[in-house]
């Protein structure tokens, strides 16, 4: 079984994001992207590359006219312009020229990384995204943002660069460890939260066999959430306006990614941040405190945190207001109306975001 989605610009179609269980049906794609002629480089870490990297390169080769590999260190603090930097002169030397095709094979910091050398070489060069974490499945590899971290600052440079293909094998989710995996859920519920109260609730009904990995059932999710993403970045690419609801959890989810120095992944500080969220649309009398219970009970059962010890207020306060998401001055909040129903909101004040925040602290 397989599935499709076909993204598209002003109606017009730009790239497939394909669903399978396995890479038999890269030589499609490669195929239709005319690649043949041209060089191709595969950009991994060393942890994805192990896995993946003989089997990609085995059935590129037939499509172009030569494969170069790039490994890069695992990890967030390699996700910087001196990576950046080390994939520029090595396809210099490489002699890669405008037609030429990169590959991400990995997560987000391969795929936003490769993505920005994408962008940039020689003014852009077409690539391709094969994302092997669930977070990257159903978020970063969909809808052109990519980027690089810089100093403090996480995906502080970037540029919007829409991929060729992406083509998601779910079976590389069998070998993601425990906490990875799950950490995607915390990307996957979002879109029940923000806008869709029937995925919502076949999560709920889906835990199990999202826990046993099953692959029939990852498909399924993996479509779901691909397709919502679809939704709004065919709306709104550029995140002038409806895009923005995407970072529902994430003002404080990434406040709190730098308040514990990244030793809780993206994902699990994304569920963090979604409850405080909520709680200040219960706040605001969105929802009610069963809503909040309700989904404080999906993300545990799906082994993700809903609270974080002992966090500091004023450290909170100055980590957002650097916050890429401020405009003029105010930091737009995306809040629940309903559960599947978001709101941008900019009249979220500093207290109302301490009380989200206490309410996820343990003391
Ligand atoms: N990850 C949020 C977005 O792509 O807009």
């Amino acid at each position: 079984m397989s599935k499709l989605i076909q993204v598209k610009e002003n109606g017009t179609p730009i790239y497939d994001i394909r669903i399978e269980h396995n890479y038999s049906a890269l030589k499609e794609v490669f195929s239709s992207l005319h690649t043949s002629n041209h060089r191709i480089c595969i950009v991994s870490d060393t942890t994805i590359s192990h896995f993946y990297m003989e089997e990609v390169v085995d059935i590129a080769k037939d499509y172009a006219s030569v494969v170069e590999t790039f490994t890069l260190k695992p990890g967030e603090e390699y996700k910087n312009l001196e990576s950046v930097y080390q994939l520029y002169e090595y396809l210099i030397a490489s002699k890669f020229d405008r037609k030429d095709f990169l590959i991400a094979l990995g997560g987000g910091v391969v795929g936003d990384l490769t993505g920005y050398v994408a962008a940039t070489y020689l003014r852009g060069i077409s690539f391709i995204q094969l994302p092997t974490t669930l977070l990257s499945m159903v978020d970063s590899s969909i809808g052109g943002k990519t980027g690089v971290d810089f100093q403090a600052y996480k995906n502080m440079i970037g540029a919007f660069k829409q991929p060729k293909a992406v083509y998601i094998n779910t079976a590389t989710l069998k070998t993601l460890d425990d906490r990875i995996y799950f950490s995607g859920f915390g990307e996957v519920t979002k879109y029940g939260y923000i806008q869709d109260t029937e995925f919502n609730t076949w999560i709920k009904e889906h835990i199990e066999g999202l826990c046993q990995r099953d692959l029939d059932i990852l498909e399924y999710m993996i479509y779901r959430s691909c397709d919502n993403k679809r939704i709004v970045v065919e709306e709104d690419p550029k995140e002038l306006g409806i895009r923005a609801t995407l970072n529902f959890g994430h003002t404080l989810g990434h406040a709190i990614e730098k308040m514990m120095h990244f030793k809780l992944l993206h994902g699990e500080c994304v569920s963090i941040g979604m409850v405080a969220a909520a709680y200040i649309s219960y706040k605001h009398g969105y929802l009610s405190m069963a809503d909040i219970e309700q989904m404080k009970d999906t993300l545990s059962r799906l082994h993700l945190p809903v609270s974080v010890q002992n966090l500091d207020e004023q450290e909170l306060i100055e980590i957002t207001k650097n916050d890429k998401k401020m405009e003029a001055g105010k930091i737009k909040f995306i809040l629940l109306e309903e559960i599947g129903k978001s709101i941008i909101d900019s009249t979220v004040t500093t207290e109302e975001m301490l009380e989200g925040f206490r309410y996820i602290v343990n003391k």
